[in-house]
């Protein structure tokens, strides 16, 4: 039986674009475009921000859990995972099962610069040295995003139509 991988989830750190290159490559595969935090904020009935706040990141972790079951035997979707979503490996292997898996990356720097600027609220920034929080995560986080990846993208230097570019052509190729 030929697996029919028809979902992109796009994972990665925090301010590597998964969000605005995942809505373009919806529009452009005509697929439904859909956040793991929205659905998240949704069942619980309060923003990202507040979930962490009242009841923890343990519960978060939960709620992300459940959602990504939820959705993992949809299909014809792009899937904007919130960053965090490798570090549970039933998340994973939820995710693979239709969908494939686009890493997306960028420098401490790049990142440090894409979340200041943008209004998304990020709670596990929320420090004093915003670099050394993006750098000490990213080290505990890179070798999982790495093994779960069917394909990588350093978005440092790119924009959003050139990582969109690049994915079409990954696809094009992948699906022969
Ligand atoms: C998180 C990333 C966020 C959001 C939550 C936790 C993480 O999503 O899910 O704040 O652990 O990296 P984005 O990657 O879309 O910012």
């Amino acid at each position: 039986v030929v697996r029919m991988r028809t979902n992109i989830a796009l994972i990665g750190f925090m301010g590597t674009g998964k969000t605005s290159v995942g809505r373009v490559l919806a529009v452009r595969l005509k697929k439904e475009f859909i956040r793991t935090d929205d659905l998240i904020a949704e069942s619980a009935g309060k923003s990202i921000p507040e979930i962490f706040e009242e009841d923890g990141e343990l519960r978060f972790r939960e709620l992300e859990t459940e959602v990504v079951k939820r959705i993992s035997d949809k299909k014809g979707m792009v899937i904007d995972c919130g960053g965090g979503v490798i570090l549970n490996r039933i998340n994973v292997d939820n995710l693979k099962k239709n969908s494939r898996i686009i890493l997306l990356t960028a420098s401490p720097e790049a990142i440090l610069e894409r979340v200041l600027k943008d209004a998304e609220q990020r709670p596990l920034l929320e420090t004093q040295d915003k670099l050394e929080r993006i750098k000490q995560l990213l080290s505990l986080r890179e070798p999982l995003y790495k093994r779960f990846a069917d394909f990588e993208i350093d978005t440092s230097n790119l924009d959003v139509d050139q990582v969109v570019d690049k994915i079409l052509e990954y696809l094009k190729d992948a699906s022969v």
